[in-house]
C-alpha cells in the first residue's frame, strides 16, 4: 500500500505520520516513512535549496522542476523499492503538493504540471490520500508555536495568511476532484482524535489481529 499525508503547513502531518507507523508496527506490517521533497541524499539536497529563505528569486520553472527532480530521485531509490518489497510506504507529501502549490496556487498550467508529475513518478500512484484539512489560522498558529520552542520557518512558512488559504482551498477542490483516492480529515480536532478517524479509514486495509 502506498499512502501520502497533504494538507497545509502546520496541518500535524507529522504527528499523525508517526501515530500511523505506530498502527502499522502494533500489526506487524513493515512499513518505510518517506517525505517529499528530501526522501534521497540527493532530495535533501534540492530541498535545502528549495526551503532556503534567501531563494525568495527562485524562478517559478526552476522551482517546479526541482521538485520534480527530488521526485524522480525518491521514486527511484525509495518508493519503487519498498513497493516492489511489498513493504507499505508512508509519504509525506507527494505529487498533490506540486498541483496545488505550484499548479492550482503559483499558476503552472495544469497539463504540465500533469505531465510532469507523470514522468516524475512512472505513473505511481498513492492508494489513498489522507488531507488533513485545517484552517490557516490554526496552521500558522501551530507553526509559530513550534517555532518558540525549536524550528525555524522556512520559505514557505514565511508566507501570507492568504497564501495559506489558497493552498487549503486549492487541497480541497483536489479532493474534490479525487473523491476515490482523497480523504479528508478534520485536523483541527485533538489529535488523537485524527488519529482514530485516520485508523477507522485504514482498518479495512489491515490484516486481521
Ligand atoms: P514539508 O516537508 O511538509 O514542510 P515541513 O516538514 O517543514 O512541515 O514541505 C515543505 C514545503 O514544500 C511545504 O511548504 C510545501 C512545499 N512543497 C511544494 O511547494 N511543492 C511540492 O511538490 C512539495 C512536495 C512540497
Amino acid at each position: 500500500m502506498f499512502i501520502t499525508f497533504e494538507g497545509i503547513d502546520g496541518c500535524g502531518k507529522s504527528t499523525q505520520i508517526s501515530k500511523f507507523k505506530t498502527t502499522l508496527d502494533e500489526r506487524g506490517i513493515s512499513s518505510v516513512v518517506s517525505m517529499e521533497p528530501g526522501g534521497t541524499n540527493i532530495g535533501q539536497a534540492i530541498r535545502k535549496i528549495l526551503l532556503d529563505v534567501n531563494n525568495t528569486h527562485i524562478d517559478p520553472l526552476a522551482e517546479l522542476f526541482l521538485y520534480e527532480a527530488d521526485r524522480a530521485q525518491h521514486i527511484k531509490e525509495v518508493i519503487k523499492p519498498a513497493l516492489e518489497a511489498e513493504k507499505w510506504i508512508i509519504c509525506d507529501r507527494y505529487f498533490d503538493a506540486t498541483t496545488v502549490y505550484q499548479g492550482i496556487v503559483l499558476g503552472h498550467q495544469e497539463e504540465l504540471i500533469e505531465e510532469l508529475n507523470h514522468r516524475a513518478t512512472s505513473g505511481i500512484k498513492p492508494d489513498i490520500t489522507f488531507l488533513l484539512d485545517c484552517p490557516a489560522e490554526l496552521g500558522l498558529k501551530r507553526i509559530e508555536e513550534r517555532d518558540k520552542t525549536c524550528k525555524k520557518k522556512d520559505r514557505f512558512e514565511k508566507e501570507s495568511i492568504d497564501f495559506h488559504i489558497k493552498i487549503r482551498y486549492g487541497y480541497l477542490a483536489l479532493a474534490n476532484k479525487y473523491k476515490d483516492r482523497i480523504k479528508i480529515i478534520d485536523a483541527s480536532l485533538p489529535e488523537d482524535k485524527v488519529a482514530q478517524k485516520i485508523k477507522e479509514i485504514i482498518v479495512p486495509y489491515l490484516p486481521k489481529i
